[in-house]
């Protein structure tokens, strides 16, 4: 049996995976994880080409995960798509955020997807294609969002050197970079309940998803949705890392 396993698949880049990727021949069924089991059981009634098995879980509780993990190790499905997604962030001054939070992101954005990645890494097969979610928030330090910011920074190295470990299995792994989706992420990150941008600067996430199945396909390293962000992908390198840090620490969303 051939699987697609989607981790934060009850809202925004999760669901729209799961979707796109269950028409695709290479899946026969897609396993659907987040905490929300009533979001989870409405998308697995809406997949079409696939069945889908809901996991029900924390990923950062480790009874809830081991679920996930016993299936894999008792099924032996081969793992054709990894999508490493669930995540978020917590928009503020360090300092103003509580600890708990800051932990918790960094279990989930982190610990749970380098977990997971390691234990699905043994059913992966030549061809098998891991998504690793980061954000262009990891191109630099970003001020008011130091914490989520470092994570994603480690989900795209980490994503970029396992690529390289992988490649001679012929097994891809890409990094995907989006600005801002119009998901629920913002509406999670505005602790303050100030939460939404003007629309404009908004990708779909139906949109940011197709790009990275295409490039995750074509075994590129990262996938980077819009022009903006392509630009911000170039330049950040160039940008001294005080000032990046210094500029959106000016921001207080
Ligand atoms: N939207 C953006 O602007 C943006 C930009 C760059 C990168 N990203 C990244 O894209 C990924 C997806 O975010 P999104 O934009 O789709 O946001 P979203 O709509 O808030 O989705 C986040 C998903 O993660 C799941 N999740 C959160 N905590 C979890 C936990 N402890 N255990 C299991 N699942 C958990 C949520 O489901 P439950 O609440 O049901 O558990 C939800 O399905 C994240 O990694 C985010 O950092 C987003």
């Amino acid at each position: 049996m051939n699987v697609a396993i989607v981790t934060g698949a009850s809202s925004g880049l999760g669901w729209e995976y799961a979707k796109q990727l269950a028409p695709r021949r290479e899946v026969d069924e897609v396993w659907l994880v987040a905490r929300r089991r009533d979001r989870l059981e409405e998308l697995a009634g809406k997949l079409i080409g696939a069945e889908g098995r809901i996991f029900a879980m924390d990923l950062t509780d480790a009874e809830q995960t081991r679920e996930l993990f016993e299936t894999l190790e008792r099924e032996q499905p081969n793992v054709a798509w990894l999508v490493n997604n669930a995540g978020f962030g917590a928009i503020g001054p360090f300092e103003d955020i509580d600890v708990d939070t800051h932990l918790t992101m960094i279990d989930l954005n982190v610990r749970a997807l380098t977990e997971l990645t390691q234990r699905a890494l043994p059913y992966c097969v030549p061809g098998s294609r891991i998504v690793q979610v980061a954000s262009s928030a990891g191109f630099a330090p970003l001020g008011n969002f130091a914490v989520y910011a470092a994570t994603k920074a480690y989900v795209l190295n980490f994503a970029n050197a396992l690529a390289a470990e992988l490649a001679p299995k012929n097994i891809t792994v890409t990094a995907v970079c989006p600005g801002p989706v119009d998901t629920e992420f913002s509406s999670v990150a505005h602790l303050d309940g100030d939460d939404k941008a003007p629309e404009f600067i908004y990708a779909k996430p139906g949109d940011v998803v197709r790009k990275s199945i295409a490039d995750a396909r074509k075994g590129k390293l990262n996938s980077v949705y819009g022009a903006t962000m392509k630009a911000w992908s170039a330049l950040s390198g160039l940008v001294p890392r005080r000032l990046s840090a210094w500029t959106t620490s000016l921001y207080r969303g």
